[in-house]
């Protein structure tokens, strides 16, 4: 006698039905929204709705199920972020323009409230790291890139931009003040924007060192409230350890000038968590893509980019964003 095993048949309706169901809640249309520009893990998640973390792990399930959520793991945690649409697959459009009327919902106030504590929570983090660890920076830099990997290939874009003499910069995050000397040379006034008292302190030697007399170091939150703008934003190795990195891309974007550019030196994606108890990393890298995408949603256009191996298996990315001059924008 054999036995009939029923094939189990694969209906794309099914595809459909799941992405209608995963949009026909409004806690999970909450939760795409919460995920516009933003990567929460699951006890972040429960923290912002106030609900359990059970209650979250389900809704991210029937999320992915339905193709509307990615996750990747950042160290210990998972973090979930949304999937791009894909106009190749079936719901293609739908996901898109689900997405798109996601986008027009304002979250309710104390939702963006808990968005606001996750991300200071995350900053805290941060800033307790380089408090801590000034003594040492440089030995822990060393363990992914210290600035001698992507010095160069920063300056070979930076030259290729032609800044005029009179232009500006701003580095955010200069750490010890190893790249100020580089812009000093190249720009008639550099501010540097560092939160880490200890840090800054540093830099102010590593200046004072080198009798560098066009740059200002200033102790604040780059992301905060200031008035410093710059024909030239440079950020070398300091997105990874920004608790919301979309969002300081735009908040960062709207210092540089009309007609100017903004730098970003950063890892690209990697799995080597150890980085985040080593050297203080919140994100393990970017998706090249994401990076454009934020610059693109900021309002910049990418430019030229260069990407540097390293031997221990890293990959650098120096990019460019052009801010389009007033010229420009009002056409
Ligand atoms: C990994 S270090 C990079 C230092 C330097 N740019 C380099 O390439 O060697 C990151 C620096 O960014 C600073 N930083 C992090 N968050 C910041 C913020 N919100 N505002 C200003 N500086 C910040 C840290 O204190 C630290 O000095």
């Amino acid at each position: 006698m054999s036995l009939r095993i029923p094939q189990l048949r694969y209906e794309p309706s099914d595809e459909l039905a799941a992405l209608c169901k995963a949009g026909g809640d409004p806690l999970r249309l909450n939760v795409l929204r919460a995920l516009a520009n933003d990567s929460f893990g699951v006890l972040e998640l429960a923290q912002i709705f106030a609900i359990g973390q059970s209650g979250v792990s389900h809704h991210l399930k029937v999320l992915a199920q339905a193709g509307l959520v990615a996750s990747r793991r950042e160290g210990n945690a998972i973090f979930y972020r949304r999937a791009l649409p894909s106009a190749d697959r079936l719901g293609g459009a739908l996901h898109a323009a689900l997405l798109a009327e996601v986008d027009e919902l304002q979250l309710p106030e104390p939702v963006r409230e808990r968005i606001a504590a996750v991300h200071r929570q995350r900053a805290a983090a941060s800033s307790d790291f380089f408090a801590r660890i000034a003594d040492s920076f440089q030995a822990r830099q060393d363990l992914i890139a210290g600035l001698p990997h992507y010095r160069d290939s920063v300056l070979a874009l930076l030259d290729a931009l032609a800044f005029p003499a009179t232009a500006t910069a701003l580095e955010v995050g200069p750490g010890d003040g190893g790249f100020l000397p580089d812009l000093a040379r190249r720009f008639s006034r550099v501010t540097a924007l560092e939160n880490s008292p200890a840090m800054l302190e540093l830099a102010r030697m590593h200046c004072e060192a080198q009798a560098l007399g066009n740059v200002d170091l200033l102790l604040v939150d780059a992301l905060g409230e200031h008035p410093a703008d710059a024909d030239c934003v440079v950020l070398n190795m300091v997105l990874h350890h920004l608790a919301a990195p979309a969002d300081a891309l735009r908040r960062l974007a709207g210092r540089v000038r009309a007609g100017g550019s903004l730098l970003v030196t950063e890892l690209c994606r990697h799995d080597q968590s150890w980085a985040r108890e080593a050297c203080g990393d919140l994100w393990l890298g970017f998706e090249q893509e994401d990076l454009a995408r934020w610059a693109g949603a900021a309002g910049l256009t990418p430019g030229e980019s260069l990407y540097i191996g390293l031997r221990n298996g890293f990959q650098i990315q120096v990019r460019h964003f052009a801010k389009p001059d007033a010229k420009q924008t009002q056409v």
